[in-house]
């Protein structure tokens, strides 16, 4: 099924958007030929992330592993990713993944739904990718990440936009989206401040937040175009 959606995506793309200023910063030859990294662009993601040397990311909802080599080579051999997952067989592929690849310092964590069962105080940076939605509960769930977090941490989340353009739009499932401010008024909620928001991935909000009482940020950076109105 996914190879299927991949197809039609890649093909809709190609038919639809060259030249449309309606899909603003998609890069359509970028998506037909580079695939994901097309319009995930991890570079620039990572690089806006600017995650230290030595630092300890945690990833919560890894799945098959698309960021923990680019989360690793961000850390250095010093540092530490914890790839948390909670389901059986995408924990058993990050396992062969980080053993195939040799991310010696990517640690694969079986996290509970209402947990993440990470080491208490040893985060410097926690981050979803498509999960958020997928997380029940979230103003408890990241209440609960608070305990986890170093002093000065940050938490980001890169998740789908409900107001994603077409085709991606018609390809989302049913859910697996969300709404970037309500996003930020749960983060606000379980207890953090906003300091970024960044509007360069076409289909997808990338928000940043510290924790309320330890930010030293005067304000927060945010970009934000135009954007479609929300689906009704
Ligand atoms: C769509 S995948 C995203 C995978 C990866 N972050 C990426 O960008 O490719 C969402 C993942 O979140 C996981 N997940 C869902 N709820 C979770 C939770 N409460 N804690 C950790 N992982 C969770 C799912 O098992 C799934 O593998």
């Amino acid at each position: 099924m996914k190879i299927v959606k991949r197809i039609a995506l890649l093909l809709i793309v190609a038919v639809a958007s060259p030249g449309c200023t309606a899909f603003g910063k998609l890069d359509t030859w970028g998506v037909v030929t580079a695939g994901r990294d097309g319009w995930q662009h991890p570079d620039q993601v990572i690089e806006t992330l600017e995650i230290e040397l030595g630092s300890r990311v945690a990833e919560i909802g890894a799945g098959d592993g698309y960021w923990i080599a680019r989360l690793s080579q961000a850390v250095g051999p010093q540092g530490r990713v914890y790839a948390v997952e909670v389901e059986d067989d995408k924990i058993e592929a990050l396992e062969r993944r980080v053993a195939d690849e040799e991310l010696s310092n990517v640690v694969v964590v079986r996290g509970g739904y209402d947990d993440p069962n990470l080491p208490d105080g040893e985060i410097d940076l926690a981050m979803t990718c498509l999960t958020y939605h997928h997380i029940e509960k979230r103003p408890a769930y990241f209440a609960r990440l608070r305990v986890d977090l170093a002093p000065g941490a940050r938490v980001a989340h890169l998740d789908d936009r409900h107001d994603a353009p077409p085709p991606f739009r018609w390809l989302q499932g049913n859910g697996h989206w969300s709404v970037p401010e309500e996003l930020h008024a749960e983060m606000e909620e379980a207890g953090y401040r906003r300091t970024g928001a960044y509007d360069f991935l076409p289909i997808q909000s990338f928000q940043v937040f510290v924790l309320k009482e330890a930010s030293q940020e005067p304000a927060e950076r945010v970009e934000l175009s135009n954007r479609e109105e929300p689906r009704p």
